[in-house]
């Protein structure tokens, strides 16, 4: 097992995002605001916790709990809690392990994991840490798809060689958002931090900041379409999702040219302001697309309640994002193993105190509305 600079778990961390002011005093300001922040005003990113939080669980008293379970099915995989980790960039800017880490604690807690495309981290070691953790949760590629199609090409491949077992492709970030909280703060990368898994590795996607041409020019140029992505489900034999859906159409679309499921998302708040909230986004999207076809959600997840909420209004499962990244920085793979049992713990807690035995049962008549 590699070593990580070992840092403890905090003795005043009840709640997972507890890690959040941790986390801020662990890092420089620049990378704090790359993490931490959102587009723009963060207007997003403020209404994924505020949607959250309006809706309410209807409480139910002295149900029959006897052979609860939090167990599920997404894409023939099982899920012993229905939440995996989200596709992340650069994480050995957190901690020296970096996605080691992450993954390593994700294989403790039987929680499934998506590795990055601008992973600090390469494929292969990824894989090999995950099977030294006999995990049987699920481990994803995320999938940003390049603008040369041959190095696409063989990122699919290493990713199916190393064992990943769905492609998650995110299409909602062609350009980069408006970063103002880390432009203000000055942040790029540091040297010793770059996207290892890609030939040229410190590529980004589009920086608006960085070209002469219109962004707009750029896009045209680079950006994937459904063409594109229509090719590579039909390249591919692994299970693509197709993640930043937030209009029925889009959902719509992505069923039709064959995805096998999609994650509702606005990527934490950090790409279109003024976007819907991931989670108000959800209903109208579930009704278009039916109930056979498989819904992940993320964006402003950091209570088991939220994760309940979510799935009561229609998705199979969710994916947790920052508040991982605050565990990992501020104690490591323990600290990221902790906060997701602490999700886990009130996820239980959520499931027993609404009278919800299994995952089925969380239905949209367990909330207020
Ligand atoms: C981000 C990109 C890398 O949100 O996904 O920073």
């Amino acid at each position: 097992m590699p070593t990580s600079h070992q840092q403890n778990i905090p003795h005043d961390i009840a709640a997972a995002s507890d890690y959040r002011r941790h986390a801020k005093q662990h890092l420089s300001e620049a990378v704090w605001h790359y993490i931490d922040g959102g587009s723009a005003d963060e207007i997003t990113k403020a209404d994924n916790r505020t949607c959250f939080d309006a809706i309410k669980l209807r409480s139910r008293v002295l149900c029959d709990l006897t052979g609860a379970t939090t167990e599920s099915e997404l894409l023939g995989q099982s899920l012993a809690y229905p939440f995996l980790i989200a596709p992340m960039a650069y994480q050995t800017l957190l901690n020296p392990l970096g996605e080691l880490a992450t993954v390593m604690a994700a294989g403790a807690q039987d929680i499934g994991f998506v590795l990055s495309t601008l992973a600090s981290t390469s494929i292969e070691d990824v894989a090999q840490q995950y099977q030294q953790s006999q995990s049987s949760s699920p481990l994803w590629f995320g999938l940003y798809v390049q603008t040369d199609w041959r190095e696409t090409l063989s990122l699919i491949e290493r990713a199916q060689h190393n064992g990943y077992q769905a492609l998650m492709i995110s299409v909602d970030a062609p350009v980069n958002g408006l970063r103002n909280r880390e432009q203000r703060a000055g942040f790029s990368l540091p040297s010793d931090v770059c996207a290892v898994n890609l030939i040229n590795n410190n590529q980004d996607r589009i920086d608006y900041n960085q070209y002469k041409n219109p962004v707009l020019a750029r896009l045209q140029d680079s950006a994937p379409t459904w063409e594109l992505i229509e090719k590579i489900i039909n390249f591919t034999s692994l299970p693509v999702i197709i993640k930043g859906i937030l209009d029925p159409q889009d959902a719509l679309k992505a069923k039709a040219i064959g995805a096998s499921a999609i994650v509702v998302s606005n990527h934490g708040g950090r790409v279109l302001d003024g976007a819907i909230s991931s989670i108000d986004a959800l209903p109208s999207i579930r009704q278009a697309v039916g109930q056979d076809f498989s819904i992940m959600l993320d964006s402003g997840i950091t209570r088991g309640s939220d994760i309940f909420k979510a799935i009561a209004l229609g998705a199979n499962s969710v994916l947790i994002g920052r508040v991982v990244l605050y565990a990992l920085a501020t104690a490591g793979p323990m600290g990221v193993a902790h906060a997701l049992k602490i999700l886990k713990d009130e996820f239980e807690l959520t499931m027993g105190l609404c009278g919800a035995k299994t995952i089925n049962d969380i239905t949209e008549d367990k909330l207020l509305t």
